[in-house]
């Protein structure tokens, strides 16, 4: 979704290190991009739709702000891309979220001439309009915010200072040696300082030469609490990785043996499970896919009933939710809108909430109670792979330890290592495979057990990379309807592990078989009702670890033979904050 960074220095590269700041933060997904530059006594901007360009000229100056929009109110236009201006050319806006009566507001401006469709360039004519009143831009701007209706997040500057106010939309501050930047993404601020403020709702903040930090409805200073983090920033480049996605799958091995550093945290958490009068488990996409696997491993493993929601569904559903009751919400970014508001609407009713989340300072990891790092390391892939597999490993584990056997599970989440290396040597194979179906408009995915969320996590990885139309059903639906779907020649992948549902899901893949589609088995062991066979070797519960390994190969794969770029996939974006 849209991205922030603005910096102001002493130096007079802002301009440069706003692109460079927009070029980290391009992963979250945007259609339009700008910047504007302090010069002389006003505003120059430079915008465009489309992606960033790989190199840019830009004036020198020492304050200067940026975006990276995801349209929302408005076409994809230049005129609708940020910054935008006042009347005068001397204030300037960059804009997330979305002001929910930006129409009321507007039409109580009178005079003013807009140039685009969106609700920021409102904001801004609002602050130039208050300027004329209140005494200062933090004034203009913090009663101007107060009108505001929705979640936003905005960064206006005058030329000589930086404004900066939000609720609901992340933003971090960063101090320099030269002085102060803004971003919407902290991995963006490491090349400059890894003093962090991550920003909480309802605050207003002014940089110039200093720092000043208020809340937004008082104007009450308050002092900021800096965080000094020891994060590498190198861990958030392509390195040699011609993909992110590639890059982020190759570092899974790694990521599950990190989650096994941190059992301690798990323990915990699972004394806090086993007190609770019910556990639910929430997420949204992938996550989502984490939470329906947490049913059967806790299940399975725990012989506990946990229950499932996707994020935005849930506040349909929560009625039940008390003081006693425990929330884990699980999203990789930690800023996913649909997982953020049923948080906040439990926190109402004292609901205990464990994020479950790879973002340190993230809006949900300072709302939890309970903070549980994935311990993935920086995503930018839109298709997340490498915090999903560290998803599945902490939900596992959790289960293990809820049934007193973690050691067990830590066991087979290390030998699920192993198999994730084993199935990443198997690239050539996977490729061959995608050149086999790579122009097929339909695939089926079935899984019964432990492999049904697995099924549907599959579908979805494939589906957001190569825009073919993939669906995960559980085994036993199929003759429920899903059977109707499949003709010649239709790729079904199977998963068949060595567990309890290994009969049925084979009847499943004779069945489709019959019906003409090209059966691909990923299984501990081959089969007759298979035409292609890849094989994963048994870990018991963490068999899925590897298994999903495999579709997120195959849709990387297919992205190729496509065209299509797997880090930006079409309409989509990293980040979902807004509804
Ligand atoms: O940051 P989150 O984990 O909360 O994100 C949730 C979904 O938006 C995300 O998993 C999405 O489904 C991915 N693109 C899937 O690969």
């Amino acid at each position: 979704m849209c991205g922030i960074f603005g910096v102001i220095t002493t130096k007079s590269d802002a301009p440069s290190q706003v692109f460079s700041g927009l070029s980290d933060i391009e992963y979250r997904g945007y259609d339009s991009w700008g910047i504007a530059s302090f010069i002389g006594n006003s505003f120059q901007v430079v915008k465009n739709i489309g992606f960033l360009p790989k190199k840019l000229t830009l004036p020198k100056a020492n304050l200067s702000i940026g975006h990276t929009r995801w349209a929302t109110h408005g076409g994809v236009t230049v005129a609708n891309a940020h910054p935008h201006l006042d009347c005068t050319k001397k204030l300037t806006i960059v804009h997330n979220g979305i002001v929910e009566n930006y129409q009321d507001l507007q039409k109580k401006l009178k005079g003013h001439t807009f140039v685009s469709e969106t609700d920021t360039e409102v904001i801004i004519h609002l602050i130039e309009e208050r300027m004329k009143t209140e005494k200062s831009l933090l004034r203009a701007v913090a009663v101007t915010f107060r009108s505001l209706k929705g979640l936003n997040a905005i960064v206006v500057s005058d030329g000589k200072s930086i404004v900066v106010a939000k609720k609901g939309s992340p933003l971090v501050v960063g101090k320099s040696k030269d002085g102060f930047l803004v971003a919407s993404d902290p991995n963006a601020l490491l090349p400059y300082t890894k003093e962090l403020l991550f920003l909480e709702d309802e605050t207003i903040l002014e940089m110039n030469e200093g720092l000043s930090t208020y809340g937004v409805l008082d104007l009450k200073p308050f002092k900021p609490s800096f965080q000094t983090v020891d994060w590498d920033y190198s861990a958030s480049t392509l390195k040699n990785y011609p993909h992110f996605m590639l890059k982020e799958m190759y570092e899974q091995p790694q990521v599950l043996r990190n989650v096994l550093q941190n059992l301690d945290g798990i323990k915990d958490l699972a004394k806090v499970v086993k007190k609770a009068y019910g556990t639910y488990l929430i997420g949204c996409g992938t996550a989502s896919y984490a939470c329906l696997l947490g049913v059967y491993l806790f299940s399975a493993i725990a012989k506990k009933h946990v229950n499932y929601s996707i994020g935005s569904e849930f506040d349909y559903i929560e009625d039940y939710l008390t003081d006693k009751s425990l929330l884990i919400a699980v999203s990789q970014s930690g800023e996913t809108i649909d997982v953020i508001e049923p948080v906040t609407h439990a926190k109402v009713k004292k609901t205990t909430i464990v994020a479950l989340t790879n973002t340190l300072g993230s809006t949900l990891y300072r709302m939890a109670d309970i903070k549980l790092l994935l311990q993935a390391g920086p995503e930018k892939a839109v298709a997340s792979t490498k915090a999903y597999i560290a998803m599945q490993a902490n939900i596992l584990l959790l289960s293990f330890a809820v049934a007193g056997r973690l050691e067990e599970g830590a066991r087979i989440v290390e030998k699920s290592a192993k198999e994730v290396e084993s199935v990443l040597k198997k690239i050539p194979q996977i490729k061959k495979l995608a050149n086999r179906i790579s122009a097929a408009d339909h695939m089926y995915i079935l899984g019964r057990g432990l492999s049904f969320p697995i099924a549907l996590e599959s579908a979805l990885k494939i589906k957001e990379t190569s825009y073919i139309h993939a669906e995960g059903f559980a085994g036993g639906e199929l003759k429920h309807g899903a059977l109707a779907l499949i003709t010649t020649g239709t790729p079904v992948i199977v998963y068949v592990p060595n567990d309890e549902t290994k009969e049925a899901v084979l009847a499943n893949a004779t069945e489709v078989k019959a019906r003409g589609a090209f059966v691909i088995g990923v299984s501990f062991q081959n089969n007759s009702a298979f035409d292609y066979f890849f094989e994963v070797k048994d870990t018991g519960a963490s068999s899925v670890i590897p298994h999903v390994v495999f579709a997120q190969l195959l849709g990387y794969q297919l992205s190729l033979k496509r065209k299509i770029n797997p880090d930006k996939p079409r309409n989509l974006a990293k980040s979902v904050v807004v509804k």
